[in-house]
């Protein structure tokens, strides 16, 4: 498995894995190939998982966009994979955090947790207007 930067010529795998998955379905995939920076993770020439960082100058941040594993290549640490690729990267700019989002209701959160990412809030009007699942923000702390 290997980790490549997203390309243009992706952006049909990443569209399509968000249809089969109902994956982020109003995710403009386009638009986040072309300004941000996107991670895709290959089985030879088979996209199988993806991840991707927005960059925000005013206050020195980094997101993560997203992340995603194909179903039948879970719980082989390939998510954790990903995240030490980001954490990588984001060690080599200026920035002074990685932070991220997790749903309340699965198991991102611990995911994070094991990575060395802490709980720093929650949005209970991330999702829906029912306050279910809140979104938790993750953050690793980068200086
Ligand atoms: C979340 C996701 C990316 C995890 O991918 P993965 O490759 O299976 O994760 P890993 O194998 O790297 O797991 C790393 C850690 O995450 C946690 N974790 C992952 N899946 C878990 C599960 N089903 N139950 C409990 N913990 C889990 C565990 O802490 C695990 O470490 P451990 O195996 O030592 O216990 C994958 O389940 C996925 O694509 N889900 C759908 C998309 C999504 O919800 N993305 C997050 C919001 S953007």
């Amino acid at each position: 498995m290997d980790i490549r930067n997203a390309q243009e010529e992706n952006i049909k795998s990443l569209e399509a894995i968000s249809k089969e998955f109902d994956f982020e379905p109003n995710r403009d995939w386009k638009g986040l190939v072309k300004d941000h920076e996107m991670f895709l993770l290959f089985d030879a020439d088979r996209v199988i998982g993806f991840t991707g960082l927005i960059e925000y100058k005013w206050n020195r941040t980094l997101q993560i966009s997203n992340i995603f594993v194909r179903p039948e290549y879970r719980g082989q640490k390939l998510a954790q994979k990903l995240l030490t690729h980001l954490i990588g990267k984001a060690e080599k700019t200026g920035h002074r955090c990685l932070i991220a989002e997790a749903p309340s209701d699965n198991s991102v959160v611990k995911l994070y947790e094991t990575m060395g990412f802490r709980k720093c809030g929650h949005n209970d009007r991330y999702y829906s207007n029912t306050g279910e699942p809140q979104a938790f923000w993750m953050s690793y702390d980068l200086e």
